[in-house]
């Protein structure tokens, strides 16, 4: 069951490891076109419900484990509840709560102390974000939709144009500058992410 999904995998996605391929909901799933199908699907959700959702404080632990299962509760069981494994990105699992409170509160000053302007606050929040990595898998859509929730309802702002024509989950040249982007950000270069947002 782990080749299929493993296999065609992106650069700079995360590899599910046996436990937690074993929370799918779906038993007859086989290929990763069929697990993109139905994420797709539970993305669609989701989206629905953060848009209607009255829940105005989006910066808090609870808020970031709700969308995630928002986004991917109909697919995975372990969705909305943080990774207990080592991943190829993100922080030790045991650190993931603290390092999220951190991020929360920097955000929070942030906004609170206008530091950046939202636009650049949505783009820091987003790669703490994926670099803490907080849970098995979804977390750079979840974290997209997350910074963009940060634009539209904190701030009224449009969101960020992300995939930019292309398709952001698969192999491409918009993906690789994504990707090359949080890896220069990693590295505490911002400059190629601010620029693949628009933001300079
Ligand atoms: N070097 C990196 N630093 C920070 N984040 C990264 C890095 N490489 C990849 N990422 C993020 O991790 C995501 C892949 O993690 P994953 O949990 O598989 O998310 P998804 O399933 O939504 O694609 C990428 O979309 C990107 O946002
Ligand atoms: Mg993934």
């Amino acid at each position: 069951m782990a080749a299929p999904f493993n296999d065609n995998n992106p650069e700079g996605a995360t590899p599910l490891d046996r436990d937690e391929l074993a929370g799918l909901k779906f038993a007859h799933v086989t290929t990763r076109g069929e697990l993109d199908h139905l994420e797709q699907a539970n993305i669609q959700s989701g989206m629905q419900w953060l848009n209607r959702t009255r829940q105005t404080e989006i910066l808090s632990e609870v808020f970031i484990r709700t969308l995630h299962k928002r986004l991917f509760g109909e697919v995975w069981r372990w969705a909305g509840t943080f990774r207990t494994t080592e991943k190829n990105i993100g922080v030790d699992p045991i650190t993931i709560a603290i390092e999220l409170r951190h991020l929360i509160d920097d955000t929070r000053y942030w906004i609170d102390h206008q530091t950046y302007p939202p636009l650049e606050i949505a783009a820091r929040f987003h790669h703490r974000l994926v670099y803490i990595h907080p849970f098995p898998n979804g977390n750079g859509r979840h974290a997209r939709i997350m910074a963009d929730a940060i634009l539209t309802k904190i701030y009224g702002n449009p969101s960020i144009d992300w995939a930019g024509g292309y398709d952001l989950q698969s192999m491409n040249e918009r993906r690789q500058v994504y990707i090359s982007a949080l890896r220069a950000a990693d590295q505490r270069d911002y400059m190629p992410l601010f620029s693949f947002i628009g933001l300079i």
